[in-house]
């Protein structure tokens, strides 16, 4: 069926309202190669119906094979590997100084836009790596993706011996992996870190807690710029002062506004909130403690001392 352009534009439109991805005229070509099948497999005549399908309150398995028809869901482990490096030797080392210090031992991570779970992992890797005592902190690493297949595989925690291959150290593979039918599972103690949960980042979010570091990475490279300058800001609305945020490497929130503050680490940025230019109340200035009341007889918890050397002045191994 041949498509006018207003047609496309209506087609279009619908994909962006259901979940943010911004498509002009030049990615025609995306309704024959992946709504086509849809179609099909609908048993309807046209991509038009299949989107007249998909607005009606029925339409929720319609809606559902659009998301994962449009979703480009290219991930690895380490991807871009900068980030991880900032991670490990300078947003993480910092964060964890000062939660030792408050004695606070929570730490909370949300891995935006996960796809199939790799960045998660990779994130838990870095945290195991940096943090030899992980039975005494308390850290949850949150992953959540608009795709309930690529979630649904992050949460098998298998992974085929080409995806392994990418990215990953060998080390890593040997330290964090076992083989199984199939390819690779993440270790236990990494994989019961993360919950994985189904999002889409243009509803509006609510969290029992603040996100200490936020990866949200190649996602938003596919919204309209507003759009992202909306989801970013809500975002910061989850940091503490020393949150840390990690976007694509081909991404910057240069043109979000003064809120981000850019934070260096070698070939990397992440950016932290800029309390300069925030109006007061919007960030959470103090870290938040634990706070219990002793019960008699029962000693307060003991202070986790600062080790001597500081997890930001550790030699790098
Ligand atoms: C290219 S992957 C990025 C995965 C990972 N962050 C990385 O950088 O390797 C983009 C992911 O964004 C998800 N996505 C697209 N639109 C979304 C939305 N509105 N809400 C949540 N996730 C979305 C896709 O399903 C896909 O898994």
């Amino acid at each position: 069926m041949q498509l006018t352009p207003t047609n496309v534009e209506f087609i279009f439109d619908y994909i962006e309202d259901l979940c943010g991805i911004a498509l002009d005229d030049t990615k025609g070509y995306l309704i024959e190669a992946r709504l086509s099948p849809l179609v099909k497999q609908h048993a309807l005549k046209s991509p038009m119906e299949l989107i007249e399908k998909a607005k009606q309150p029925s339409g929720e398995a319609i809606r559902k094979s659009l998301v994962e028809a449009m979703t480009t869901r290219e991930t690895f482990f380490f991807r871009d590997n900068s980030p991880f490096e900032a991670l490990q030797f300078k947003a993480l080392p910092e964060l964890l100084d000062v939660k030792v210090k408050a004695n606070n031992r929570k730490l909370r991570v949300w891995s935006a836009a996960a796809s199939t779970g790799q960045e998660a992992c990779s994130i838990g890797m870095v945290i195991c790596e940096m943090i030899p005592d992980m039975h005494k902190w308390d850290i949850q690493i949150l992953a959540t993706d608009i795709s309930e297949d690529a979630l649904a595989k992050a949460r098998t925690g298998i992974y085929t011996k080409m995806e392994v291959e990418r990215g990953l150290p060998k080390q890593y593979v040997s330290k964090y992996f076992s083989p199984v039918s199939g390819g690779y599972k993440i270790t236990d103690s990494i994989h019961r870190l993360i919950r994985f949960q189904q999002l889409n980042l243009l509803a509006p979010f609510q969290f029992p807690n603040l996100f200490d570091i936020i990866f949200c990475r190649n996602v938003a490279i596919y919204f309209e710029k507003k759009v992202k300058i909306d989801l970013f800001r809500r975002m910061l609305k989850l940091m503490p002062q020393n949150g840390t945020l990690f976007v694509g490497a081909s991404e910057s929130l240069f043109d979000c506004g003064p809120e981000f503050r850019p934070m260096q680490h070698c070939k990397s940025t992440f950016y932290q909130p800029n309390l300069l230019a925030l109006p007061p109340g919007t960030i959470h200035t103090a870290s938040p403690t634990i706070t219990r009341p002793p019960s008699p007889g029962v000693p307060l918890q003991t202070p986790l001392k600062a080790s001597a050397t500081s997890f930001s002045s550790r030699p790098v191994k």
